[in-house]
């Protein structure tokens, strides 16, 4: 680990979501044929999932596709479905080692039934490891997730299960993706754009972001480590002022 700061004094975030970019120009910058920037991506998640577990970090979300990739070449998104199967089928053998959960969010009515019944199937062989999480984003995005859990609540009111006047923020919450897990604490996006891309809205409300231009297949568990330790430098303030969290901190 390339920081000076020793790792059982660094505060772990519980759930780090993490915005995998760039395979595309990673394929390129080192002249590989067309969707090898995507191999190279599918092979980067391990030694970042063993970190997280060795951290202690509880939950660790990945954006494997969005609901915007879908607009891709058909020729891209298929690669890319035919990556997602294996990574499900490579990842078996890890989370039964590791003693890690599988899970997936997103829109998977847009899948083929074949990946709809491995993920179904692989969530449910691992629903018992209480290890880690690992989140697999695939036909994701932010506004569907929002969408989704209002007409949930919608479907409610209908059937005159709930009343329109109580429905409010923790409500709401309790109907996206992930309800049950903690919020992010910390969002990283490698590949050098600064923006969210429709990724989880809701959860990442008072997320610390992070940013590297490191393309995802380049990125490392020592860059991780260096985030998570400046995570630890930065004072959370959900609103309040310094004063009061540090305040809070002494008592
Ligand atoms: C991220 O890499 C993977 C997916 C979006 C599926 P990209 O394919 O977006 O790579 P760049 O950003 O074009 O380099
Ligand atoms: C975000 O990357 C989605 C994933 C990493 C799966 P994109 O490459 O699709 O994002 P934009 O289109 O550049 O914002
Ligand atoms: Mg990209």
């Amino acid at each position: 680990m390339s920081t000076s700061i020793p790792l059982s004094s660094v505060l772990i975030p519980h759930h780090i979501a993490i915005i995998m970019d760039g395979n595309n120009r990673y394929g390129k910058a080192n002249a590989l044929g067309r969707g090898e920037g995507h191999i190279a991506g599918k092979d980067a998640l391990d030694p970042i999932v063993e970190y997280c577990l060795e951290t202690g970090v509880q939950v660790l979300t990945v954006f494997a596709f969005s609901s915007e990739n879908w607009q891709r070449p058909p020729s891209e998104v298929a690669l890319l479905m035919r990556l997602l199967a294996s990574t499900i089928h490579e990842q078996m053998p890890r989370m039964n080692k590791y003693r890690i959960r599988l899970r997936f969010i997103g829109d998977s009515s847009q899948l083929d039934d074949e990946l709809q019944a491995l993920m179904l199937d692989a969530e449910a062989k691992t629903a018992h490891f209480e290890a880690m999480t690992l989140v697999i984003a695939i036909s994701y995005g932010g506004q569907w997730d929002i969408a989704h859990a209002a007409k949930q609540l919608a479907l409610k009111v209908e059937a005159s299960d709930l009343r329109a006047e109580d429905i409010d923020s923790d409500l709401l919450g309790q109907y996206v993706q992930l309800a049950d897990a903690p919020a992010v604490d910390m969002l990283v996006r490698t590949g050098g754009e600064y923006r969210i891309s429709n990724f989880l809205l809701w959860q990442t409300a008072y997320a610390e972001l992070f940013f590297t231009q490191t393309l995802w297949p380049d990125f490392t568990a020592n860059e991780l480590a260096d985030m998570i330790a400046e995570f630890a430098q930065r004072q959370r303030r959900f609103g309040k002022t310094s004063e009061q969290i540090e305040t809070q901190v002494l008592r």
